[in-house]
């Protein structure tokens, strides 16, 4: 069954604890978390303060969406923060191997992510040493983008890529995602769907929830 993330991106951030309720009392899996830093994307949003001041609030699993240059050197404070999965930019600067393996240290899923116009080829170097892969089929940055096309086919390439290795990696997509889009990527085989704007617009956001839950 596929994992519904929604994008706490999409969320009032005035009141971003009870929102995290919503979306846990929605049936959502995950709740996906954009950390920008205003340098690899030109916009700024939350950091482990506020992390740590939503992980009280639900029990739910933390997908920690780092969109930071150098994230090496916050992946420490992130996991303190209570992250459960922290996803890195192959894109970024500095020493993205070591920021995997310091979060696979601090006892936490590691994952990889591409932007829309990075080969899958990039990422293979990090394969064996990743939970999960993260395909952006949007330019990250901001929420409301249309989805890429291309989405699809590289997902279901790190699908066949991710099997070979025998470890079992979750594979996640970002950007664009509605009912029609989250159901092509399952079907070229996505296992989390993190949406943001989409989700947060429905007047009822368990029904949709449980709509995709059954892709
Ligand atoms: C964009 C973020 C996404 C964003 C997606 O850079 O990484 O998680 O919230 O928003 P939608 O679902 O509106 O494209
Ligand atoms: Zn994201």
């Amino acid at each position: 069954m596929v994992i519904v993330a929604p994008s706490m991106l999409s969320a009032d951030f005035s009141k971003l604890g009870d929102e995290l309720k919503h979306i846990t009392e929605a049936g959502a899996d995950w709740a996906h978390l954009d950390v920008m830093d205003g340098m690899f994307v030109p916009n700024i949003t939350i950091g482990p303060l506020v992390i740590e001041a939503l992980r009280p609030h639900s029990d739910i699993v933390f997908d920690v969406h780092l969109m930071i240059q150098d994230p090496i050197r916050y992946v420490d404070q992130f996991s303190s923060a209570g992250a459960d999965y922290i996803t890195v930019h192959v894109e970024a600067d500095g020493d993205i191997d070591g920021a995997i393996k310091r979060i696979r240290e601090l006892g936490k899923h590691p994952g990889i992510s591409l932007n829309p116009d990075t080969p899958v080829s990039a990422i293979e170097p990090f394969l064996d040493k990743v939970d999960l892969v993260l395909v952006m089929t949007v330019q990250p940055g901001f929420g409301g983008q249309k989805f890429r096309e291309n989405g699809p086919e590289k997902i279901s390439e790190i699908r066949r890529m991710a099997d070979a290795t025998g470890r079992k990696i979750l594979i996640s997509v970002d950007g664009g995602i509605n009912r029609d889009t989250g159901r092509r990527c399952h079907e070229a085989g996505v296992d989390v769907l993190a949406a943001g704007s989409y989700l947060f617009k429905q007047k009822d956001m368990a029904a949709e929830i449980a709509i995709w839950k059954e892709f």
